[in-house]
């Protein structure tokens, strides 16, 4: 593991979510920017002392020259910090796992997906919402065309934590997801609404022609944005609207799909992940849930115990390393992987969530004109 050290949110997940289907163990970190705390906060994990390395330069190096070397690293440093680890943890022949978004820049993320091409090397990009098992089913039913030809799309993702100057504070996360040399150009936008955009391409399967965009910053003295307003022309002639919003109060992490098309609409909350709501015209709205009857195979991949228990957060994350899992053992014995497996993002939807950041800004910076993405 890169990043994930004392005090960190998302490396403490992903520790978690790698370990819930017994596919991975961790052996080896650099887990903070600062050499004392990166070895510390490895060896208070159980990290053995001769592999909690002071920075991933060192881990790459040292990790490459042993025998019973590491297969797979996680990144989990703020944004800025995505491009080098993973680039040269590529370079040096592992497979990468990789928050997102997946770089700061389009150049860096052209340059990534040219490395994962070179190396050939398995590449996962942790949209973790992408892991629901009813996130699946609602694709399959899309796919399946229960709702026909897709019209409508609705995307919210909306949360309160940032509704004041908590960076101001000294708050950890929200100090470097408000610089913009850490967090890159983009706030709420690189934080949530590209989780929001790889939701609405997973599902739907539909491509973005050009976005209008209205960003905003409400709170005073804040560098990024907190606030994004956004049309999108899908492919096939579909529309769609994208709110993402970290000053929102009376939201926590409020992540809403709804997908209407000629035949049917569809419903997923991320904060009632078990249900999943399809509304054919005319008929009776349905409500699937998680394990339930009716609920098809992509689903039942992602699911673990029995109906009535309630999975979430940690197993959806769980389902990406599961997943990565297969694919790392079936490059290790030169075989396909299992195709239920292939589902999770890759460096390719992390080059589109880069592509839309951009179009994003510069829509923005010209008074919310439409912006193709393949252009900018
Ligand atoms: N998938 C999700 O739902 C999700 C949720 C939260 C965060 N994230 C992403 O995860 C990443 C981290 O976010 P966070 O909230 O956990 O941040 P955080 O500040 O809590 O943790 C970042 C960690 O990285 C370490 N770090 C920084 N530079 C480093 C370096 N050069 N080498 C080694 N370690 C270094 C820090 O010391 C810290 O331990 C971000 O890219 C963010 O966008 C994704």
């Amino acid at each position: 593991m890169v990043g994930g050290g004392p005090g960190a949110f998302i490396g403490g997940v992903h520790r978690i979510a790698a370990r819930l289907d017994d596919r991975y163990e961790l052996v080896a970190g650099a887990l903070a920017s600062d050499p004392d705390r990166a070895r510390a906060g490895a060896t208070a994990l159980g990290i053995a002392p001769d592999r909690a390395y002071g920075s991933y330069q060192e881990m790459a190096a040292r990790e490459r020259a042993r025998p019973d070397r590491i297969e797979a690293v996680s990144i989990v440093t703020p944004n800025h910090q995505h491009h080098g680890p993973a680039k040269l943890f590529l370079e040096s022949g592992f497979h990468v796992i990789c928050d997102k978004p997946l770089t700061t820049n389009l150049a860096d993320a052209l340059d990534l997906a040219e490395t994962v091409r070179r190396t050939g090397l398995v590449f996962g990009l942790t949209h973790n919402y992408t892991g629901y098992p009813l996130v699946r089913e609602a694709r399959a039913l899309v796919a399946g065309g229960a709702l026909g030809r897709i019209r409508v799309v609705q995307v919210e993702f909306a949360q309160e934590w940032l509704t004041e100057g908590l960076e101001e504070t000294g708050q950890k996360q929200a100090v470097w997801r408000t610089d913009p040399a850490q967090s890159g150009p983009a706030g709420c936008l690189g934080d949530i609404a590209t989780h929001a955009y790889q939701l609405v391409r997973f599902v739907t399967g539909l491509g973005c022609e050009a976005i209008a965009a209205d960003l905003s910053t409400f709170v005073p003295g804040r560098r990024l944005d907190d606030n994004v307003n956004m049309l999108l022309r899908l492919s096939q002639g579909a529309k769609g609207m994208l709110w993402a919003c970290q000053v929102a109060p009376g939201n926590e992490n409020n992540l809403r799909l709804r997908v209407y098309g000629e035949r049917a609409g569809l419903d997923w909350r991320q904060e009632d992940p078990n249900d999943l709501w399809l509304a054919p015209h005319g008929g009776p709205t349905r409500l699937s849930r998680r394990a339930g009857a009716g609920v098809g195979p992509s689903a039942a991949h992602a699911t673990r115990i029995p109906a009535g228990h309630p999975e979430g957060y940690l197993e959806a994350f769980a389902q990406l390393y599961t997943d990565l899992a297969e694919r790392i053992v079936a490059h290790r014995e030169r075989r396909s992987p299992d195709p239920a497996s292939t589902l999770v993002p890759g460096v390719e939807d992390g080059v589109e969530g880069v592509r839309f950041m951009e179009a994003a800004l510069k829509s923005s910076r010209r008074d919310a004109e439409w912006t193709s993405l393949g252009t900018t």
